[in-house]
């Protein structure tokens, strides 16, 4: 049985995948992530960005979203939203501009009502085609906000202070209130997520996040998950994973393990390719064990495509497909804790 049937099987939304529109003109590649007992969810690695979406002040291209989206609806796999407001892969006329507060509050209220509002009606339709009925209730589309990505972070920098991006230095912390209302309005039953990297282990970067959504939940600001972006190292995939994935879901929130991947330096040996295995095994376990963790995603299931090399110099092969799109012992680990 394949990872995204194993993985309803034990009661989640779905074992998923990123993908990129560059990547959809490959066959052989799209031939396993049309595969829903494989994948049961995708998210736009690119193409739902700010730069993507909203290149010129108030000119909104969605054409690439809505190619990732047509893919998945015709598969019956559901979508993440991914993202709405982040410190990278902005347009300059937004991370260059010179914005008053009030200023800068419409045009985040514009772009994320947009893009949520853009995607309402097809990512419902989505849920609506041939899925069992947990997931038609509870699986909506994701907008994750803000979210961050190696090698910098945000909202928080890895002590727990606030990132100085030109949100957060022209609208202080209010910037994610002011994310998640015009996000919820747009789409009232979208799931809401506030995205991150270096929360999944205890300490100050953790617990600056689950301060955060305590407080957001305390002012009644709309937010309904975290997601623990999940790009490990090899033989460093933190003990405290569990720990911190039931800390939130305490709060009641969901958690969504929404950026897995494994990297290690290369080459590759079989050592290595084994305690990625374990690793993998190890991930899924800890999500499988907490009844608020809906779902994995892996930050594209093989090596062909995967962002870590040209990230990370030196490291690779971090997916549990290797790059001619065979299965690794990684794929194992993944079945086996399922
Ligand atoms: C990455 C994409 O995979 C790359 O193609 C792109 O060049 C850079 O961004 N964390 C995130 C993702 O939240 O958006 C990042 O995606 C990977 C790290």
């Amino acid at each position: 049985t394949n990872s995204n049937a194993l993985a309803r099987a034990a009661g989640k939304l779905y074992f998923g995948t990123a993908t990129d529109n560059s990547e959809l003109s490959d066959s052989a590649y799209v031939a396993i992530l049309n595969d829903n007992t494989y994948f049961g969810q995708l998210t736009p690695a690119n193409s739902m960005k700010w730069d993507a979406t909203e290149p010129q002040q108030g000119t909104f291209l969605f054409s690439g979203g809505d190619q990732i989206v047509a893919q998945a609806k015709a598969h019956n796999q559901l979508m993440r939203g991914h993202n709405c407001v982040w410190y990278n892969q902005l347009p300059s006329w937004v991370s260059g501009g010179h914005f008053t507060a009030a200023q800068l509050t419409s045009i985040i209220q514009n772009h994320c009502g947009t893009l949520v509002g853009h995607y309402k009606g097809q990512i419902c339709e989505s849920d609506t085609v041939g899925m069992l009925s947990m997931v038609r209730r509870r699986s909506r589309s994701k907008l994750q906000i803000p979210i961050a990505s190696h090698p910098e972070p945000e909202p928080f920098n890895d002590d727990g202070t606030w990132r100085s991006d030109v949100f957060f230095t022209t609208l202080g912390t209010s910037y994610v209130d002011i994310a998640l209302k015009a996000a919820r309005a747009a789409d009232p039953s979208a799931k809401l997520y506030i995205n991150d990297y270096n929360i999944e282990q205890t300490g100050a970067k953790a617990t600056a996040m689950l301060n955060l959504v305590k407080d957001l939940k305390s002012r009644s600001i709309p937010i309904d998950g975290v997601g623990l972006q999940c790009h490990f190292i090899v033989g460093q995939v933190p003990t405290s994973l569990q720990s911190i994935i039931q800390q939130f879901t305490a709060l009641g929130l969901e958690v969504a393990l929404t950026e897995l991947d494994i990297r290690m330096t290369l080459p590759a040996t079989s050592a290595l390719l084994n305690q990625q295995e374990t690793d993998y095994k190890n991930v899924i376990a800890a999500c499988k064990a907490v009844s608020g963790c809906v779902g994995v995603t892996i930050w594209d299931y093989t090596d062909k495509y995967s962002w870590v090399p040209s990230t990370f110099g030196g490291q690779g092969e971090a997916c549990p497909w290797d790059a001619n799109l065979q299965k690794k012992p990684a794929y194992s680990g993944i079945t086996a804790a399922w």
